[in-house]
């Protein structure tokens, strides 16, 4: 790239008052930073920083059709952004701060570059407390996962580092981030909340405090308008990623199979399952990614990112239903299997 910029990280865990000075001057100076939350690591603008806002966009090589979340660090901070409901107030109240985006209606002052023309603005308060600390300095932050698109979303410094050295002035890193994928987006607007992209946040948890639940695609989809980030092709490692549940006999059959045809015709698989299937696996490479939703969720990105350092040629994930759909449907992405593809 022509503009190549110098990549400063600041260890926050280490120097918390400069990180947060640091990131909350530039942004407030119309740069972009990166930034840890719990999820994943965001890439940041302030939101109503038209020029920053595409500077994002740029640095990410993001279609612009595909709109930004908004971060605010205190329910005051929603005023200015988007029209609160009583379903986004019950949500809030139980799930926030932590990895919950609220698509609302959005206030007049939110750019079109951050909404992609539409009336909605998705809005959420990060768990973490540096992101917190900074947005309470900067004001509210656009911030989409820190990857180049397409790719894995971060879930070090290190990764945000290898996709945006050179693109960023600045990454803070806050360590490995506790969630590991991206918050759950919910359309809060009508009388029961629908889910646009499954994260953080499980259904069942949403349904206990608001009493029902829907997906886009699925009872009551035909009200929302479905999130437009999710028909890109997405969390896609270099390694070909083929997705198999069902049957635990019929799929560690098939895996089996797969993997001494992929190995017998010059390929290195790797198998990704649960840590109780591993035996299934015995004498093959695989990768455990422990047991229930929470920890698959927070090891799969940096999986399958270390898969691809190891040169892993095919990824065959057995995917178990204790993962969670969350982790379903980012491997259903890196598989291919979003209809549209970018
Ligand atoms: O956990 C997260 O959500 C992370 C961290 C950094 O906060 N951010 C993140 O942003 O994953 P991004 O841009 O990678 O994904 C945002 C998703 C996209 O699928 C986008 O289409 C959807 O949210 N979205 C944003 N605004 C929307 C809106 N007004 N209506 C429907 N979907 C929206
Ligand atoms: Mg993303």
């Amino acid at each position: 790239m022509a503009d190549t910029l110098a990549t400063k990280t600041i260890f926050a865990l280490r120097d918390r008052g400069a990180a947060i000075e640091e990131a909350a001057a530039l942004l407030k100076s119309g740069g972009i930073c990166v930034i840890p939350t719990e999820t994943v690591y965001g890439l940041a603008a302030c939101a109503f920083d038209t020029a920053a806002v595409n500077a994002i966009f740029k640095a990410k090589g993001r279609p612009n059709d595909n709109p930004l979340i908004v971060h605010i660090s205190d329910t005051d901070m929603l005023a200015c952004v988007a029209k609160s409901t009583p379903q986004a107030e019950k949500l809030m109240r139980a799930f926030w701060p932590g990895p919950l985006s609220l698509v609302l209606e959005r206030m007049p002052a939110v750019p079109d570059e951050v909404t992609a023309g539409l009336h909605t603005v998705a809005v959420r308060m990060p768990e973490n407390d540096i992101a917190r600390d900074i947005i309470a300095e900067a004001g509210p932050l656009a911030a989409p996962s820190a990857n180049i698109s397409g790719r894995l979303s971060p879930t070090t410094a290190q990764h945000a580092f290898e996709d945006m050295c050179g693109r960023v002035p600045l990454i803070i890193d806050g360590g490995a981030c506790k969630t590991g994928v991206e918050s759950t987006v919910v359309d809060a607007r009508g009388d029961v909340p629908v889910i646009l992209r499954p994260g953080g946040i499980t259904p069942e948890q949403i349904e206990r405090v608001c009493g029902g639940v829907a997906f886009t695609g699925g009872a009551g989809a035909g009200t929302a308008p479905p999130s437009p980030g999710m028909k890109y092709r997405h969390y896609a490692p270099a390694a070909r990623v083929c997705l198999l549940y069902g049957n635990k006999k019929e799929v560690a059959k098939n895996i089996n199979t797969m993997y001494y045809n992929y190995s017998e015709s010059g390929g290195k698989p790797v198998v990704f399952c649960a840590e109780d299937c591993e035996p299934l696996y015995a004498g093959m490479h695989t990768v455990s990614l422990g047991s229930g939703a929470e920890a698959a969720q927070a090891q799969l990105f940096a999986a399958m990112r270390s898969a691809d350092a190891k040169g892993f040629s095919h990824i065959l994930f057995h995917y178990d239903e204790q993962m969670g759909l969350a982790v379903k449907n980012r491997v259903e992405k890196a598989a291919g299997a979003a209809k549209e593809t970018v």
